[in-house]
């Protein structure tokens, strides 16, 4: 790529936030630059959702959803955001997934969508395809994108900095300005050659954070880094401390924690220890092991710490025949089976692992951020729809409006303002030194997932958030200095937006005293 590469719209990240953003402004004939720092586009969290996107039953309504979503959300949810979402969301499945994209969801007897009910929800409402929703969406997505003149795709690029003229202008009287966005700095990691790309609007649609945590049911790339750039950019975020665990990840490493759909439990599946002894009645003895993902979690924990167990188990093959697995969770049955787990035999091992951030760069019905020319979409936001902890099967559907309302709302703005000169916004210029020894990145991205994980994690305390913060500060000072003088690459890039990440995560805990949702303080 040249150094200075010029594009309307610069989308950082392709899930179906950002590929939906990009599809609706190409569409409407305005020129997007997408970049990823994945080798293939689909990688993104929307390809690993299993569970399935929000529709529309017969028995349902705008109204009911938002009184499904404001309960999940501990009453800290935004309302008009989750009004916006239910009453926009349906019909946008309908168009852009069902009509435009042809996404092949799982049809019921009588050839219509199968509308289904999941844990927590009052009536059934949610699509599927099969146990792999989030990756049919991406597929047809990206090939959409990729078939699509005014799309350029770019993969194998990093973002290292979002550009604002108050931060990186020659021009140092721009300080006086408001905060403004145009662009960012773009690492080529096969050539290590920095770009800048400028752009008149920029969307951050970078996903979650999960790899800050130790376990993690998030892909690799889930590291924080529109958090971070957000913030150095001087953006607002807020909720930070919300970070939702899901209670079932596969446990078998060195295997990745892979997500173990709470659809498994929704099928008869239970939470058992290895002589086969279920233990949720403990708990919950209502409603045992599809208690809210907050309580069997927290259960999970307390069952692994008080018998000095490295997981648990989920026995499925005593509630479903072998045919009955193979056709509802045929991804899950083959991922584990990778591993040497057979679930139609087999018990599952399970652990809790960080799966969803609800808090994130604070953005407006329109995704726009208190950057000028900045938007968030999808899992980097708040939006106020997910409050202090998210029900199931919304994430995708939140995507899907705020892509949607942040490329409608750039097709309205897009002509009052010019491209920045070029000649403003100086070259990167490489550190002194060489490339990092991977090793010690390594064992940095390590420190962080483990300080996350006992301390700032599904329990917290005082005093263990004290230490995290003394801890992640100083690791974080030792790494900005290592950053300055160390030659740039993806991840060194990852691990720098990582810590910053993790500190805004632990000062956000720590600041709240109450525990609310995902947030539990003891
Ligand atoms: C799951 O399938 O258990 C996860 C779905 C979600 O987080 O929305």
């Amino acid at each position: 790529m040249n150094d200075i590469h010029e594009t309307e719209v610069l989308i950082i990240g392709c899930g179906i936030a950002g590929g939906t953003a990009a599809l609706q402004l190409a569409e409407a004939g305005v020129p997007v630059t997408v970049v990823t720092r994945a080798r293939a586009p689909e990688e993104s969290n929307t390809y690993y959702a299993q569970g399935g996107i929000i529709y529309q039953g017969a028995a349902d309504s705008p109204d009911l959803l938002v009184q499904d979503v404001l309960h999940a959300g501990a009453s800290h949810s935004y309302e008009p955001a989750v009004r916006v979402m239910a009453e926009e969301g349906p019909p946008l499945v309908r168009q852009i997934l069902v009509e435009k994209l042809g996404i092949p969801f799982d049809l019921g007897a009588d050839g219509a969508l199968q509308v289904i009910k999941e844990a927590a929800h009052s009536t059934e409402r949610i699509i599927h395809a099969a146990d792999s929703t989030g990756k049919a969406i991406e597929i047809g997505l990206m090939n959409a994108l990729r078939a699509h003149p005014n799309v350029t795709l770019l993969t194998g690029q990093t973002a290292v900095d979002l550009l604002t003229l108050s931060h990186h202008s020659r021009d140092r009287l721009a300080v006086y300005q408001p905060r403004a966005c145009v662009g960012a700095y773009v690492l080529d990691q096969e050539s290590d050659h920095v770009s800048r790309i400028l752009a008149k609007k920029t969307i951050l649609a970078t996903g979650g954070l999960g790899q800050i945590y130790l376990r993690t049911t998030n892909p690799e790339g889930s590291r924080g880094d529109g958090l971070a750039m957000a913030h150095r950019a001087g953006a607002r975020t807020i909720n930070n401390e919300f970070i939702q665990f899901h209670p079932t990840t596969f446990h078998l490493p060195p295997a990745p924690h892979t997500l173990i759909s709470e659809a498994v439990r929704g099928a008869g599946a239970r939470l058992v220890h290895a002589d086969g002894q279920p233990f949720m009645q403990k708990y919950d003895p209502q409603w045992l092991d599809l208690a809210p993902r907050d309580v069997v979690a927290r259960a999970i924990h307390r069952e692994m710490l008080e018998r000095g167990i490295p997981n648990v188990y989920l026995d499925l093959r005593s509630a479903l025949g072998r045919e009955s697995i193979l056709t509802r969770f045929p991804g899950i049955y083959e991922s584990c089976l990778r591993y040497g787990i057979d679930i139609t035999q087999d018990l599952i091992p399970v652990v809790p692992g960080a799966h969803y951030f609800c808090g994130g760069v604070w953005v407006d019905e329109n995704g726009l951020s208190t950057v000028r020319h900045l938007y968030a979409v999808g899992e980097v936001s708040c939006t106020g729809v997910h409050g202090a902890n998210r029900l199931a099967s919304t994430s995708l559907l939140e995507g899907l409006v705020w892509g949607n309302r942040a490329a409608r709302h750039i097709q309205q703005t897009l002509g009052d303002h010019d491209m920045p000169p070029p000649d403003d916004i100086p070259p990167w210029l490489h550190a002194p030194g060489d490339k990092a020894d991977p090793a010690l990145i390594a064992q940095d991205m390590r420190t962080i997932q483990q300080m996350m994980w006992n301390y700032v994690g599904l329990v917290r305390t005082t005093p263990r958030l004290a230490r995290a913060l003394r801890e992640l500060r100083h690791l974080e000072t030792e790494i900005e200095g290592f950053y300055q003088v160390t030659r740039l690459t993806d991840s060194l890039v990852g691990l720098r937006n990582a810590v910053r990440t993790a500190v805004l995560v632990t000062l956000a805990a720590w600041g709240n005293k109450r525990s609310m949702g995902a947030h539990y303080r003891e």
